[in-house]
C-alpha cells in the first residue's frame, strides 16, 4: 500500500499532523531533509511526497536543507511521483521576491518593497532614498518565524542598529528587503489557511508582542524564553506574551479568499498560510506566504474545531487522504 511521505526538517512540527493523521488512519511516514544521501539512478519509493521543508531551516542548523529538498523534488517529479507543494511551491517558500511578484501577478497588493544584495552602505543608501524619513520595515528575503524582521522609525535608527547588528540576523540568501511599514487600525495581522488550495480558515494573530508569530506551540515557547521578541508600539515588556492567535468566525471576503486560492493554484501551491495587513482604508496588503505552515492549537480550542476536519491538521489529513484514494484509483 502506498503512503504518503512528509518531507520537513524540523520534527518538532510533526506531532499535531501525526495526530490527524492518525485519527483517520492514513498510512504516512517521515523523510526528514535536513540532511541526507541519495542514488539518483535509484528510483524513489512509491506514495505521495508532502513538501514542509521551511524557510527557517537554516535558524535550526540546517543550513542546506532547502537546497537539498529541490534535488529531492526535482528526483521525484522525474520520475512521475505526485509532490503535494511541489518544486513551484519551495521556490516561493524560499524568497519573498519571488512570492510578492507571484502575488503581484495574481492581482494582490504588497507593501512597497526594495530588494538589495549590497553592503550596509547601500542598504542605508537605498532606505534614504525610498524610505526616508521613515517608518520602515527590514526583514531578509528567505524569511521564517519572524527571525530578522525588524520595524525602524526612522532610517538613522536603521543605521544605528546596523552597526552592531547580530551576524545570525544576516540573510541567508545574502538578501535584505526594505518595505513600507504598514500601519494598520489594530496590532493585528490576519493568517489565512489553505489546504488543498481551499480555505480552510483564517486566524488573527495580536502583533503587540513582536513579529515572531510562528503559530506552533513549540515556537510559543521559543519566543517567550528568548524574551528578546521587538515590541512595535514602544518598549517590550521582560518577558513577552506569548503571540495571541483568534480563529475568525466569519473568515474572510468572498473577493479576497477567490484570489488567494487562485494565487495558490496559478503558483502551484496547495498547502499554505498566507499573511496580510489591513491598512488604515482596510485593504489587504500581503506580505508572507509560508507553505511549511503550522497551527495554533490553542485557537483551534477556543472555536471549537479541534480535532475535527474543520481544524488545520484535520483538512490537511483529509486532502492528502484525498489525493492517495486518487492515485490508488489511478494505479488500480
Ligand atoms: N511591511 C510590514 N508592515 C508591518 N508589519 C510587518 C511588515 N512586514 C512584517 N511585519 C510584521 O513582522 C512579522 C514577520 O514578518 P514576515 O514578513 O511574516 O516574516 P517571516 O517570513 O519571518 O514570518 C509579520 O507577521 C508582521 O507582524
Ligand atoms: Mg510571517
Amino acid at each position: 500500500m502506498t503512503k504518503i511521505f512528509v518531507i520537513h526538517e524540523n520534527p518538532q512540527w510533526l506531532p499535531p499532523l501525526a495526530e490527524a493523521f492518525d485519527r483517520i488512519g492514513l498510512p504516512w511516514a517521515e523523510l526528514d531533509l535536513s540532511r541526507g544521501v541519495f542514488d539518483l539512478s535509484a528510483a524513489p519509493p512509491e506514495g505521495i511526497f508532502y513538501n514542509r521543508m521551511s524557510a527557517s531551516s537554516h535558524t535550526r542548523g540546517h543550513r542546506y536543507a532547502a537546497e537539498l529538498t529541490a534535488g529531492v523534488l526535482a528526483w521525484l517529479t522525474r520520475h512521475g511521483r505526485r509532490v503535494v507543494n511541489g518544486p513551484a511551491a519551495l521556490d516561493l517558500e524560499i524568497s519573498k521576491v519571488r512570492q510578492y511578484a507571484a502575488l503581484e501577478q495574481a492581482g494582490l497588493r504588497i507593501p512597497r518593497t526594495v530588494m538589495v544584495q549590497d553592503d550596509n552602505a547601500a542598504l542605508i543608501a537605498a532606505a534614504r532614498r525610498h524610505f526616508a524619513p521613515g517608518p520602515l520595515i527590514l526583514k531578509p528575503n528567505r524569511g521564517g518565524k519572524g527571525l530578522g524582521v525588524r520595524l525602524f522609525a526612522s532610517v538613522e535608527a536603521l543605521e544605528a542598529h546596523l552597526e552592531n547588528a547580530p551576524a545570525e540576523e544576516a540573510p541567508v540568501d545574502g538578501i535584505w528587503l526594505l518595505q513600507d511599514y504598514i500601519r494598520a487600525e489594530r496590532p493585528v495581522i490576519t493568517r489565512a489557511e489553505f489546504a488543498g488550495g481551499r480555505f480552510v480558515y483564517a486566524v488573527e494573530v495580536d502583533t503587540t508582542s513582536g513579529f515572531e508569530l510562528c503559530p506552533a506551540d513549540v515556537c510559543a515557547t521559543d519566543v517567550q524564553a528568548a524574551g528578546d521578541a521587538f515590541c512595535p508600539v514602544g518598549a517590550a515588556p521582560a518577558v513577552p506574551a506569548a503571540p495571541r492567535f483568534t480563529v475568525l468566525k466569519d473568515g474572510i471576503e468572498a473577493p479576497l479568499r477567490n484570489r488567494l486560492e487562485a494565487f495558490l493554484a496559478a503558483s502551484g501551491v496547495d498547502v499554505a498560510g498566507i499573511e496580510f495587513i489591513r491598512d488604515l482604508e482596510g485593504q489587504p496588503l500581503v506580505y508572507d506566504v509560508n507553505t511549511n505552515t503550522n497551527y495554533n492549537p490553542a485557537a483551534e480550542e477556543a472555536a471549537g474545531i479541534a480535532g475535527t476536519a474543520r481544524s488545520g491538521p484535520g483538512a490537511l489529513a483529509a486532502f492528502l487522504a484525498a489525493e492517495l484514494g486518487h492515485r490508488q484509483q489511478q494505479a488500480a
